[in-house]
């Protein structure tokens, strides 16, 4: 038997999207900027994806702009909203995603902003009364608080540090990536200057995405070069991703509740399941709480044991179950989590993260929990 439990990392895509895709690699080839029939027919595809993503968020469609994936859309919002904004101070916390993490630190190491790295506790939950005095003592800030994590799972309240950010006049930017295409995001109403997606998160494309800014917090470009996306995008555009991003966003609140019910029900077995069968089992950061964290995502750690010490990955895999260990996009090196660091893990207990989407069954989770079962009862 094959499970796939790395759905964080990424999904399979939907045939009804690789359906939408599929005339654009074959009949409708031209390049959106041409202004010929053969280019212009193109162009129609992009606008309509574009205004069919702006509809679902309640945005406009002056306020989407196609990007090459998440990554790419974190780097433009946080390096150009620092840029144009004049941000002199930027605070995050130390379980952002790498595409954040890692942007905000090369800022700070340019010399271009100081970084505030909020406090999390044990269960990854932030320091909130630390983030309104940084606030308070930085009156120039971005705050970049993702609205959820990909690796224990745990939900932001955004609409609480949203309002916090506009009290002090902050730009408020969230990684959405995990989110996007399984919760419903209001942009008429929720709190946020920019948020991202990444397609390959919910059924589209890998190496698609899309990067929202509110119209009145503009930035300037990342990549200069042609005046594709309206200038805010140099380079000929990924046509075909950007029909499968909007393909898949469109599918996915299609049936929104529908699923969640289902991934859910799946969550809520493979945690009972755990805890009936495996002594000293526990859940990383608020990944147990089903309403405090992702229905996609669960983190669970395993008692120390020699047999699985370092391999449990491995195992797994070996038994057709494919997990991750820590953040999906740098999977493969075993160095280590810089999320469960954060939260001050027992290195002695192996993690592993399981992750579900809606072509998941009962019958995946229960094979999975007899697999760990077996695996933990060799030192019983
Ligand atoms: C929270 C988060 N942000 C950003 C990314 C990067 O997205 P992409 O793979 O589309 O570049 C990921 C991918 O795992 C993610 O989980």
């Amino acid at each position: 038997m094959k499970v796939y439990f790395d759905n964080a990392a990424t999904t399979a895509m939907d045939e009804r999207v690789i359906e939408a895709m599929l005339p654009f690699m074959k009949d409708h080839y031209g390049n959106p900027s041409s202004v010929h029939s053969h280019g212009r027919e193109v162009r129609t595809a992009i606008e309509r994806s574009r205004k069919k993503v702006a509809e679902l968020l309640n945005a406009t469609p002056a306020e989407i702009f196609f990007t090459s994936g998440g990554t790419e859309a974190d780097n433009t919002a946080l390096v150009c909203g620092i840029e144009t904004h004049g941000i002199t101070h930027a605070i995050t916390s130390p379980l952002e995603h790498h595409a954040v993490l890692h942007t905000l630190e090369v800022c700070e190491q340019k010399g271009k902003i100081k970084l505030t790295k909020l406090d999390v506790n044990e269960q990854g939950v932030i320091d909130m009364d630390q983030l309104e005095a940084s606030l308070k003592a930085n009156p120039n800030s971005l705050v970049s608080l993702m609205h959820a994590n990909n690796e224990i799972g745990n939900i932001n309240d955004l609409n609480k540090i949203g309002s916090l950010a506009k009290e002090y006049g902050a730009f408020f930017h969230s990684d959405t990536v995990q989110t996007m295409g399984h919760y419903v995001h209001d942009l008429k109403s929720l709190p946020v200057d920019s948020i991202v997606a990444g397609g390959h998160k919910f059924h589209g494309p890998k190496g698609s995405g899309f990067l929202y800014v509110r119209k009145d917090k503009k930035i300037h470009p990342f990549i200069h070069g042609g005046a594709q996306e309206r200038n805010m995008r140099g380079g000929t555009e990924n046509v075909i991703g950007i029909i499968g991003i909007a393909k898949a966003l469109e599918l996915a609140y299609e049936d929104m509740a529908g699923h969640e019910t289902h991934v859910k029900a799946l969550k809520k077995h493979f945690i009972e399941s755990l805890k009936a069968g495996i002594p000293d089992v526990e859940f990383n950061g608020l990944s147990e709480d089903l309403d405090k964290s992702l229905y996609t995502v669960l983190n669970v750690s395993l008692p120390p044991s020699e047999a699985n010490a370092g391999m449990l990955l491995f195992n797994l895999d070996l038994a057709g179950i494919s997990a991750s260990g820590g953040s999906a996009c740098s999977s493969g090196a075993t160095v280590g989590s810089h999320v469960l660091r954060a939260l001050n893990h027992n290195p002695e207990r192996d993690s592993v993260r399981f992750s579900f989407s809606r072509y998941n069954t009962i019958e995946d989770v229960d094979y999975a929990v007899e697999k760990l079962k077996e695996l933990y009862a060799v030192e019983a």
